[in-house]
């Protein structure tokens, strides 16, 4: 590989940490709110801001690098993954929990190369949670090594869980359908309103997995480093390889884990991003 991927890290970090500031200072300001696929699916002046600054100041490093911004994609940018070094970049992850000022909001960046994650940052500037994963090199909250829970059975589990930001009733049924099936044999559920963030969760030990269906690239690029290099597994929901366009994912603590949750769970399969 040619790419200097300490340079990468190094300009990534500084320009999250921007990005994390504007979202600081605006979160309990007033906001210009706009809708996307539906009334649910919400984009503030924030998103495209932070998405800019991100990609302006890496286009102006990495002249021949490529992106995939949730941002761009939604102005008709066509998202693809190549083997070149491709940034995927949601700017605000939780846009949600942005517009009504609920803190779990997080930037989240990747750095794919020959379609394999290599960097991977998710951070909260409002709880000041950096969470950041290299290939091989482990995962670190603020600089901390972080690993995954040790637990082995889905009834002691904790599992990180959303609805998603869409009101297609089939996938609505799968979602509530699966509610139903985990809550009376888990030991708890949670939502944090960010995918990132609940990826975080598992990679941090909090949670013992999570799995999510019509979430896109942008969302899961930097979680699925994270939590493989903190010990954990990210797989396809009916237990296949995971595939970052596919807009489905299942991770977990231990392969265990995973497994018993696929023999359960009721599937659902978005058109891929
Ligand atoms: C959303 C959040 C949410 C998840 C949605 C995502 P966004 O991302 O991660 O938790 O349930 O599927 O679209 O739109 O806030 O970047």
């Amino acid at each position: 590989m040619t790419e200097n991927l300490d340079e990468c890290y190094e300009i990534i970090v500084k320009l999250s940490k921007e990005g994390g500031q504007l979202i600081h200072e605006r979160i309990w300001s007033k906001k210009i709110v706009e809708f996307k696929s539906c009334e649910v699916d919400l984009v503030t002046e924030t998103d495209q801001q932070v998405e800019k600054l991100l990609i302006s100041n890496l286009k102006a490093k990495f002249p021949s690098h490529r992106f995939i911004g949730e941002e761009s994609t939604a102005a008709g940018v066509k998202c693809e993954l190549t083997d070149d070094p491709t940034w995927i970049i949601d700017p605000v992850d939780g846009t949600m929990n942005f517009v009504h000022g609920y803190p779990n909001v997080c930037v989240s960046v990747a750095l794919w190369v020959n379609k394999v994650a290599q960097i991977g940052i998710i951070y909260n500037p409002i709880l000041d949670l950096f969470f950041s994963a290299r290939q091989g090199q482990g995962a670190f909250l603020n600089g901390k090594p972080i690993h995954v829970s040790h637990e082995n059975e889905l009834s002691k589990s904790l599992i990180g869980y959303e609805f998603g930001t869409s009101r297609d009733t089939e996938k609505m049924k799968v979602v509530m359908g699966n509610m139903n099936i985990l809550t009376p044999v888990v030991h708890g559920v949670r939502s944090t309103g960010s995918c990132a963030q609940n990826m975080a969760m598992v990679a941090l030990g909090g949670t013992n997995a999570n799995f999510e269906f019509g979430i896109h690239a942008w969302d899961i690029a930097a979680g699925c480093l994270i939590v493989t290099e903190a010990g954990g597994v990210v797989i396809d929901p009916a237990g296949g390889p995971f595939d970052v366009l596919s807009r489905r994912y299942l991770c977990a603590c231990s392969q265990d884990i995973a497994d018993q949750l696929v023999k359960i769970i009721k599937q659902y399969y978005p058109e891929r991003d």
